[in-house]
């Protein structure tokens, strides 16, 4: 039975990629995409996700979420993701209207309709499920799971302890995991099992699609931000997470009491995974440990075979 999922999303080059797997798989039944704020701005962000909607052949509406995070101020850092978010890729705009209701009204909406079966994967800031858990008290119980791409029990990126979508919402992630929803948290530690090479990635993107051209300037924005900073191989983040949430079985992961750094420092925003054998926190995340690598590179060629077809 395929899983009925919504996406939550800041494209983001490596969301796009992430909205390709999902469009291009048969695991999964897409009700449709949100958008928040992140990598770039909400509007930009929004525009980005309507036209890759487009792109990827998906018949399935946007609604617009959140413009700022919970709390605290936070600036896109447009530089890993490029000005317009998408590495200056200019894509067809799609002839699909948005959705009228805000993001967190139609994610409450689609919870109660699928009475419990549905699963949401969040690929950015997870401000619209905590805005939308805050609006709608008994929403927790219509939610299956959240497989979240953020946090990170090891090292950071936007901070040294930090996650970038986690750090641009904490209170957001805190929230979520106070409403007590099944979460499968996949991590920075988890989503560096699937570092490629360029070689890797360029012989997976290799194959002729409707969308080469279009996928081509992501990829070297991507590329050349990785390169700049000395990195010899790169993560495609939220495909990661994606390819996890469409085929949980490539993953190991342990369920693990995890909370969110809150008190201003250098620490703020950290995902804290408790793994002392001793600990006596609730045990209340499905943290990934690792993602087999392989099983991942073969549904990101599936997918690009999909839409070469
Ligand atoms: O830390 C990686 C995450 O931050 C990814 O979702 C990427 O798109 C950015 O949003
Ligand atoms: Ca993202």
């Amino acid at each position: 039975m395929k899983r009925r999922v919504i996406i939550d999303c800041d494209p983001g080059i490596d969301d796009a990629i992430a909205l390709m797997l999902a469009f291009a798989s048969s695991d999964i039944d897409i009700a449709f995409i949100t958008t928040c704020f992140g990598n770039n701005t909400i509007q930009q962000t929004t525009e980005n996700a309507l036209n890759l909607v487009n792109l990827f052949g998906g018949n399935v509406d946007v609604y617009k979420g959140a413009e700022n995070p919970l709390f605290i101020d936070r600036r896109p850092i447009p530089e890993f993701h490029g000005p317009n978010g998408i590495g200056g890729a200019t894509l067809e705009t799609s002839p699909r209207k948005l959705g009228e209701d805000y993001a967190w009204d139609a994610i409450y909406k689609e919870a109660v309709a699928c009475n419990g079966e549905l699963s949401i994967i969040t690929l950015g800031p997870l401000t619209n499920i905590a805005i939308a858990l805050f609006k709608y008290e008994d929403l927790a119980k219509y939610i299956k799971e959240i497989v979240v791409m953020g946090g990170s029990s090891s090292f950071g990126n936007e901070q040294p302890y930090s996650e970038a979508n986690v750090y641009s919402d904490p209170y957001a992630f805190q929230a979520v995991l106070n409403a007590k929803i099944k979460v499968r948290m996949v991590g920075l530690n988890a989503t560096e099992t699937t570092r490629m090479t360029f070689d890797e990635m360029k012989e997976i993107f290799d194959l002729k699609t409707s969308f080469s051209d279009k996928l081509a300037p992501m990829l070297d924005h991507y590329l050349r931000v990785q390169n700049k900073y000395g990195e010899e191989k790169l993560v495609i983040h939220d495909a990661a997470a994606m390819a996890v949430a469409i085929k949980p079985e490539i993953a190991v992961s342990e369920i693990l009491p995890v909370s969110v750094e809150l008190t201003n420092g250098r620490m703020f925003g950290r995902t804290v995974v408790d793994i002392r054998l001793h600990s006596q926190a609730e045990k209340n995340v499905d943290v990934v440990k690792s993602i087999d690598f392989e099983a991942y590179k073969n549904m990101l060629k599936q997918a690009v075979a999909h839409y070469s077809a």
